[in-house]
């Protein structure tokens, strides 16, 4: 039975449809019997509990570089013809969730600087109209589908906005957010992923480059131009951090939130009390938002690398180890969440780790919780019979990563 349970974890991970319907069973069965997995399969120890990703997200001594397992996955033929100076690594190893203090505090300080709280917040009165003109498309289709109509398309055409990207590139930053999601999400397909990365990274390039030319000779209100002016002491974003850093930004960016809306509206409508409560009091969608995120988290796992041995989580770990962090079962822990299973948007004290903790803390929690807290109350308002349809089952996305659905199908009348 032990076992099993560990397989069907592994089958989990490893995307596995008929267990995906399952997942919280297996998570619960998995987490009370064990601290700590070690996958063979994966090559990874698997944390299972809340306490214990909390201080692995916050151990200086564990690491987020994730490039030279990377290159290790890699057959050596191609590893070994990779030139040290190659564009394309050289920008991966500026990429702030991948790098390690000092570099990692010096690059998330100067992204800081021009990513403020304040310029998120000045993005409220365009992300209500953009969700306005969405969901008043979305009524017009014969066959409205959420993901499709809204979920997919907002946090695009808001990061475009901000980051000061045309519209008419919208589709081009989808696929080259998408590669890079799958990326950072798919541990186990790494070199066909590899390869669809670079290739978006090489294009992301060519097409960022003439737009940062532009904003060095004439500086708009953009985030663009905010990066480039960032500075602090004196020190500023080479042109390899800027790129690298806004790809992360896009990518880092989209499909969580994406999946954010789409796993929202979901729960609430597979919950119609919860619906109902937020109906009559939306008031409550600051902490709606709150538990969708640990309901249904979006961002189910990250990861950390030993580089020397260590105790940690009652175990005793190698160097050179590979550690995975599942945020969406530590969100489920009963030990620190009373009726985990309980979806509840008035839930109090809900310390959950969606956005992670600690020195990587989520830089774009601030825009995500802003479009969730801003669609959720619109649409209920705008489509008060919204309902799914009656032989929908959901299919959720093929990475073990990011948990969001394919589709959402609603029935608007
Ligand atoms: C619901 C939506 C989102 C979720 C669930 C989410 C989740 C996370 C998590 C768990 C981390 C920490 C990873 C780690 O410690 O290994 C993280 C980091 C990060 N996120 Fe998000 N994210 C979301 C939306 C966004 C958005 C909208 C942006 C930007 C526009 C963004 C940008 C970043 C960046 C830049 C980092 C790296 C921070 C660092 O390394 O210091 N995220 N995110």
């Amino acid at each position: 039975m032990d076992v099993d349970y560990i397989d069907a974890l592994e089958r989990l991970l490893l995307l596995d449809e008929e267990v995906m319907q399952r997942r919280y069973a297996i998570f619960r069965q998995v987490q009370t019997e064990h601290q700590v997995v070690y996958s063979e399969k994966l090559q990874r120890w698997i944390f299972t509990r809340y306490s214990d990703a909390r201080e692995a997200l916050r151990d200086a001594h564990l690491s987020s570089e994730q490039l030279p397992s990377v290159l290790k996955q890699l057959p050596s033929e191609i590893r070994d013809n990779l030139d040290a100076d190659n564009p394309l690594l050289r920008q991966a190893n500026k990429i702030m969730m991948s790098r390690d203090d000092p570099d990692h505090a010096r690059l998330r300080l100067l992204v800081n600087k021009a990513f403020t709280p304040r310029m998120i917040e000045l993005q409220r009165p365009l992300i209500e109209r953009l969700t306005r003109d969405l969901l008043d498309q979305m009524g017009q289709q014969e066959h409205p589908d959420f993901i499709r109509d809204v979920a997919i398309p907002l946090p695009i055409m808001v990061i475009a906005a901000l980051i000061g990207m045309p519209y008419d590139s919208l589709g081009q930053i989808k696929q080259w957010s998408d590669a890079g999601a799958d990326f950072l999400g798919k541990p186990t397909d790494t070199i066909e992923v590899f390869f669809r990365m670079a290739g978006a990274a090489m294009e992301f390039n060519a097409y960022i480059r003439p737009h940062l030319e532009e904003r060095r000779r004439q500086p708009k209100g953009d985030l663009l131009s905010a990066l480039i002016a960032a500075e602090s002491q004196g020190d500023k974003l080479s042109e390899d951090e800027l790129i690298a850093n806004i790809y992360l930004l896009l990518a880092a960016g989209n499909e969580t939130t994406t999946n954010l809306l789409g796993n929202g509206l979901y729960t609430l409508l597979t919950h119609p009390d919860q619906l109902e409560l937020l109906r009559q009091r939306p008031e409550l969608a600051d902490s709606a938002v709150e538990e969708i995120l640990r309901y249904e988290s979006p961002s189910q796992i990250t990861g950390r690398h030993t580089r020397q041995e260590l105790d940690i989580a009652g175990q005793h770990i190698g160097e050179d180890q590979s550690i995975m962090l599942l945020l969406g079962m530590a969100n489920r822990d009963p030990q620190v969440f009373n009726d985990p299973d309980r979806f509840d948007i008035t839930r109090k004290d809900n310390k959950h780790i969606a956005f992670g903790l600690g020195p990587h803390y989520c830089l774009g929690a601030p825009l995500a919780r802003l479009e969730a807290q801003v669609i959720l109350p619109l649409i209920i308002d705008r489509f008060p019979s919204i309902h799914l349809m009656a032989d929908y089952r959901p299919h959720w996305r093929k990475n073990p990563t990011f948990l969001g659905l394919e589709t959402l199908p609603v029935d608007l009348a």
